[in-house]
């Protein structure tokens, strides 16, 4: 017999949520142990008492899983631990080693059996790395981390205090004291610098060309580098930036570099900004996001280029879904 591991969470106690929740949890189970949903013969979930809109047992039988025999039962509650949480212990008499499957940020819950995965995303401006990279955090239940945020963070603070973007002894003692900190709010990443959230103000299309001319000095490496690894030793996530594959994690599992013509780039970033209310003149913008690639391509430290073993994705005629779809399908083949 063969006991396969699995959890999932939800976002909201709802009956809708419940059923999709376990319904995509079981197909996964069954999908990466090679199983037909007949070849389970027992399923055990259990649950936070947060839920109580409707049965994982009846989700699973409503997502075809008639032969097995089923239970369900609440958990105690166990403060400080994962919320509105459903595990699943299937049992099968087919052999093999089991692939569990942990869903929704639910791979916090066990870190020996899900190992500490990084990928590795990179690509010039506009590529729509940020947009795919948030859908296969999701998808893959593991966080995304958007490294171009702290380099923006870091050109926010030579604003704030006059500074040279380009002066690495202007900016030294700035970066020796900075403090900058992500943190995820309700799934998605903020941005903190010194304190206070910057996320919406780093992406002020004034920021963008700072934070490139900033990140080319070695000061501001070192320290965002340092970050980054940092988090991604604690935690599966996924890192898009310039250099990830290269410089950061050299030795990511997963590495993928995303681009698009630079017409198709302008356009995404021009609606981008568009729709978030900023006043911009698109020649311009496609200026200088051909500039900002130039600058970033030729820097002397950790310059933006593909890492030979990454892999390369042309998303000029794709959108964020079948990129993420993608990259999520080459993971999933791999683990
Ligand atoms: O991804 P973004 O547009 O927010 O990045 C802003 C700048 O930060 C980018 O032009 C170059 C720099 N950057 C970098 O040098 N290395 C990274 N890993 C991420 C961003």
């Amino acid at each position: 017999m063969k006991a396969i591991r699995g959890a999932t969470t939800v976002d909201f106690d709802s009956i809708e949520q419940v059923r999709a929740r376990v319904g995509e949890l079981l197909k996964e189970i069954v999908k990466r142990n090679a199983l037909t949903r007949d070849e389970i013969v027992f399923l055990l979930f259990s649950n936070t008492n947060d839920i109580c809109s409707y049965y994982p047992a009846k989700a699973a039988r409503e997502a075809g899983f008639s032969f097995c025999s089923l239970f369900s039962a609440a958990e105690p509650d166990m403060s400080g631990g994962l919320e509105k949480c459903i595990r699943v212990l299937a049992l099968t008499e087919k052999c093999g080693k089991p692939e569990h499957v942990y869903l929704h940020g639910a791979a916090s819950l066990r870190r020996d059996y899900s190992k500490i995965i990084n990928i590795a995303l990179d690509g010039p401006a506009g590529g729509g790395k940020s947009t795919v990279s948030k859908l296969v955090a999701e998808t893959l239940g593991i966080l995304c981390l958007d490294t171009g945020a702290m380099y923006r963070a870091c050109a926010l603070k030579c604003m704030y205090e006059n500074a040279d973007c380009g002066n690495e002894i202007a900016v030294k003692p700035l970066i020796d004291k900075i403090n900058i900190e992500v943190k995820y709010i309700d799934g998605s990443q903020r941005t903190f610098l010194d304190g206070k959230d910057v996320s919406e103000e780093i992406r002020k299309p004034q920021i963008s060309m700072s934070a490139s001319t900033v990140s080319s000095l070695d000061c501001v490496r070192k320290k965002m580098v340092g970050l980054q690894r940092k988090i991604a030793a604690e935690t599966s996530c996924i890192l898009d930036g310039r250099d990830i594959g290269t410089n950061v994690l050299p030795d990511a599992e997963f590495k993928f570099f995303l681009t698009a013509d630079a017409e198709v780039r302008a356009q995404r970033r021009f609606k981008e900004l568009t729709e978030k209310g900023h006043t911009v003149d698109f020649e311009s913008l496609k200026t200088e996001i051909i500039l900002r690639d130039e600058q970033d391509k030729m820097r002397k430290i950790a310059p933006l280029r593909q890492a030979d073993d990454a892999v390369f994705i042309d998303s000029s005629a794709m959108n964020a879904e079948e990129v993420a779809a993608f990259i999520v399908r080459k993971i999933q083949e791999k683990i």
